[in-house]
């Protein structure tokens, strides 16, 4: 039985993909997904966006009907968690106590939100997004004219900030950098974020720092600042980060550095053992390093990749790394990979201050990412652009007169 079974542990977008794309390339031996979530695997994007804003039902957050894992043979196990690996012996243990054997492994278990370490952090009604159900207490919580709290102006922070207005809640956004999403996008971009939030009524308040959390009878009713302030809160959303998923992998011996260190074939440093997705820290061919991206395309794509290693395929995964946000009449893709201290220059196509535009991060001249605000059918090139990794004309690039595809020719 366990000769040829493939085990995916972790059951949410990265997970469900891996057990599609085994069945997509003609594996047809024992597939067994589990993950300790209630629910069958679902999409995290929709919980601060559409689902969020009460307009999606929940029945489109999941990643295949439910049908879809009997019709194709996987073997989903819910609601319980995989507590150790047995690397040697080919099998893990379960929180019930059962064993299961695997010939490969992939682990999905992707990531996890940093907790504040405050005092009163654990107070009731300090709320903490990553799950469907706590989409659902906070949707609960946004209600006309209540005040809402926000610590961590990243992702997480300003979607659910633009959700909590779009509810007619007071929102307060408390960040501990000097701007919004500052270290994804330096200080050009990140001001106009800040802009965004302040023009549609957020008190964004950047470079504070939260002391504790004050409570009354046990349920949080605020944010004491550093400053001595107090922000009043009927409801406390902290947005401050997450940390990989690394406890099963670490504790089975593999290699950890910021995630499961993993080859370009997704592979760790156990030949039958893989990880996809948040929790990979995966060396990508084109950039020539390790990187872990924590957004859902990378969990999308990188598992078909993992897959065809498994089964034997020559393969390495390479895509140009990409995400996407939704904030008010704000929607825009980033493509690429630009860390703080990797470029040299920022180009602007387009309009800033109608935020219609392209924002280019470039060194030594050559476009290293790109981001499109409120521009459309323009991911393509600019994702050409960053594979390219050759110089482009500075001029060229800033003008919106000039195709980006022009910008490809030699
Ligand atoms: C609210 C929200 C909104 C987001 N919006 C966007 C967006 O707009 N654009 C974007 O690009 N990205 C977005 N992201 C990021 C994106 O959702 C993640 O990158 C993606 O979910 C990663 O998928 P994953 O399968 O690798 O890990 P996860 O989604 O973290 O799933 C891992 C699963 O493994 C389970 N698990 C962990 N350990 C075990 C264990 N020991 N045993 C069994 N099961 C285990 C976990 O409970 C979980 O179900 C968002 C994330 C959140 C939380
Ligand atoms: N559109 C998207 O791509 C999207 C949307 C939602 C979530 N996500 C993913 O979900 C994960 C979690 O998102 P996130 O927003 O929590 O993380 P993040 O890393 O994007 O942002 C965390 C923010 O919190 C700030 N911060 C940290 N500690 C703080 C403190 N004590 N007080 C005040 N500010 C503090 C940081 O400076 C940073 O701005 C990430 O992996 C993110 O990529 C992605």
């Amino acid at each position: 039985m366990t000769e040829n079974t493939i085990l995916i542990v972790g059951a949410s977008l990265a997970g469900a993909k891996a057990a599609e794309a085994l069945r997509e390339q003609g594996f047809d031996g024992p597939l067994i997904l589990i993950g300790d979530e209630a629910e069958r695997p679902y999409e995290r994007p929709p919980l601060s966006k559409e689902y969020l804003l009460g307009k999606a039902e929940r029945e489109t957050i999941y990643v295949h009907p439910q049908q879809w894992y009997s019709e194709h043979n996987v073997d989903l196990r819910r609601g319980v968690a995989v507590t150790g690996i047995d690397a040697a012996l080919h099998q893990v243990t379960l929180a019930d106590g059962s064993l299961v054997g695997y010939a490969k492994l992939l682990l999905t278990t992707g990531s996890s939100p940093r907790r504040l370490s405050v005092p009163g952090a654990d107070s009731g009604g300090v709320l903490y997004l990553r799950r469907v159900e706590d989409s659902d207490k906070i949707k609960a919580a946004f209600q006309a004219g209540s005040k809402v709290a926000v610590i961590g102006a990243g992702w997480i922070g300003l979607e659910t900030a633009a959700a909590a207005r779009a509810a007619g809640a007071e929102v307060t956004v408390l960040e501990s950098a000097e701007l919004p999403l500052l270290r994804v996008l330096g200080t050009d971009v990140a001001k106009v974020f800040a802009g965004l939030h302040r023009e549609h009524g957020v008190d964004l308040r950047c470079g504070v720092q939260v002391a504790e959390i004050t409570s009354s009878h046990g349920l949080a009713d605020g944010v004491r600042l550093a400053d001595g302030s107090h922000v009043k809160a009927d409801a406390i959303i902290a947005g401050i980060g997450i940390a990989p998923n690394t406890q099963l992998g670490a504790a089975a011996g593999l290699q950890i550095d910021n995630g499961i260190l993993v080859n370009a074939q997704l592979r760790s440093s156990d030949p039958d053992i893989y990880a996809a997705g948040d929790v990979a820290n995966a060396s990508h061919p084109t950039l020539g390093k390790h990187i872990r991206v924590e957004h859902w395309a990378n969990a999308l794509h990188q598992p078909q990749a993992a897959a065809g290693a498994m089964l034997g395929h020559d393969i390495a995964y390479d895509r140009v790394p990409y995400f996407f946000t939704d904030q008010y009449d704000l929607g825009m893709e980033y493509s690429g990979y630009a860390e703080p201290d990797a470029y040299d220059q920022v180009v602007f196509r387009g309009d800033v201050a109608r935020r219609e535009f392209i924002a280019f991060w470039l060194a030594g001249g050559r476009v290293l990412a790109g981001m499109n605000v409120n521009i459309w059918d323009v991911n393509d090139a600019i994702q050409a652009l960053v594979r390219a990794g050759r110089p482009v004309d500075m001029s060229r690039l800033a003008d919106p007169q000039v195709p980006l595809e022009a910008l490809l020719e030699r």
